[in-house]
């Protein structure tokens, strides 16, 4: 057996947890043969809840639990971490614009990014779930100055996911046909999912698919498939966005099939003439606990407007919250 990890969740008395937990606890995000030391992070009304939800996992006995920790203070639950899924943030209130909203957030985001830098390993892996998810991310790393600023991600498997199942759907396949999906750009209803360079079967999925539906139905279903859930279930996505993190997180750790990729919201080093520094998301294969963004894909005009769009987005977010940045 190895040694274990600690892994910190924050949110962890929450609907996503509610799953991710368990998932993670079972050995889904790292692998079967990799014990986990859980450190949980709540806000100190919901500390009672969090109590429940450890006691939970306790009873579920998992072998590959070596440790369980809740705590209100994020020193301590990052303390040593080498991964951390930061799924607990400020949700809209009524009446907060976006600019509240962000800067609700971004004053949660950066004491959990210097609390990060001064306490986890300097290896740590950071997943961030909570949205605004990118921007997020990029206050987190902007405020761990002795971090790689590699090592903050953002969430856009799920999407990714998304755009998967509703290609398959389309197409009477499954996921399994399905290779290189790509989501662009923010976890907003600007991301665009690419199908210039999906595979389905080995052959283009855009090639398979009229250019009306997918300008028409796919983009803005897979855009706008978070409010759909909303619609449908009163919730919002849950199960779909633990098991979206615990795919990121295992592809990250583990690395990514040979001739495939997956999307993830990751620090922009200027490739396909995105802004340095953003996080945004791109295709990325992984190796060696790694990630490297596809490079030399052909983007054509209709991808590229597509693309510039939701940076644009990304740009606006960052500078909105500027002032909180160091
Ligand atoms: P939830 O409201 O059920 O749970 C959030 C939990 O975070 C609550 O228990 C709350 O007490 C806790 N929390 C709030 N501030 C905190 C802080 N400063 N430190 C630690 N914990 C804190 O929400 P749910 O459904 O679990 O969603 C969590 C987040 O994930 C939301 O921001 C949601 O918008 C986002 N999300 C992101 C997706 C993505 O694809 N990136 C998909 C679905 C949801």
């Amino acid at each position: 057996m190895k040694a274990p990890v600690r892994v910190a969740v924050t949110g962890a008395a929450g609907q996503i947890s509610y799953s991710l937990l368990f998932r993670i606890a079972s050995g889904d995000m790292l692998g079967k043969d990799q014990p986990v030391i859980l450190q949980l992070l709540e806000i100190t009304p919901a500390l009672e809840a969090l109590k429940g939800v450890i006691m939970e996992l306790e009873d579920c006995a998992f072998p590959l639990v070596a440790g369980i920790s809740g705590t209100d203070d994020a020193n301590v639950a990052f303390k040593d971490a080498d991964y951390a899924l930061l799924v607990g943030a400020r949700p809209r209130g009524p009446g907060m614009e976006r600019k509240d909203l962000l800067e609700a957030n971004a004053a949660i985001f950066s004491a959990q990014g210097k609390a990060i830098n001064d306490n986890a390993s300097k290896d740590i892996k950071v997943l961030v779930v909570g949205n605004p998810a990118n921007t997020n991310a990029l206050i987190a790393q902007r405020n761990a100055p002795d971090i790689n600023p590699r090592q903050f991600t953002a969430m856009t498997r799920l999407d990714h996911n998304r755009g998967m199942a509703q290609l398959a759907t389309k197409l009477g396949k499954t996921v399994n046909d399905i290779k290189k999906m790509t989501i662009w750009g923010n976890h907003s209803s600007t991301q665009y999912p690419d199908l210039h360079h999906c595979e389905v079967d080995g052959k283009v999925a855009v090639d398979q698919v009229e250019q009306d539906w997918y300008e028409g139905t796919y983009i803005p279903e897979v855009q706008q498939r978070g409010a759909a859930i909303i619609k449908a279930r009163g919730a919002s996505s849950a199960a779909s966005a633990a098991n979206a993190a615990v795919d990121h997180m295992r592809s990250w750790a583990l690395g990514t099939a040979e001739g495939d990729w997956v999307s993830m919201g990751i620090y922009s080093d200027g490739s396909y003439g995105i802004q340095e520094g953003l996080i945004y998301s791109y295709p990325c294969t992984c190796k060696d606990g790694d990630w490297t963004i596809v490079q030399g894909l052909e983007v054509n005009d209709f991808s590229r407007a597509r693309m510039q769009a939701t940076e644009q987005e990304l740009a606006e977010e960052r500078d909105a919250v500027s002032h909180l940045l160091p």
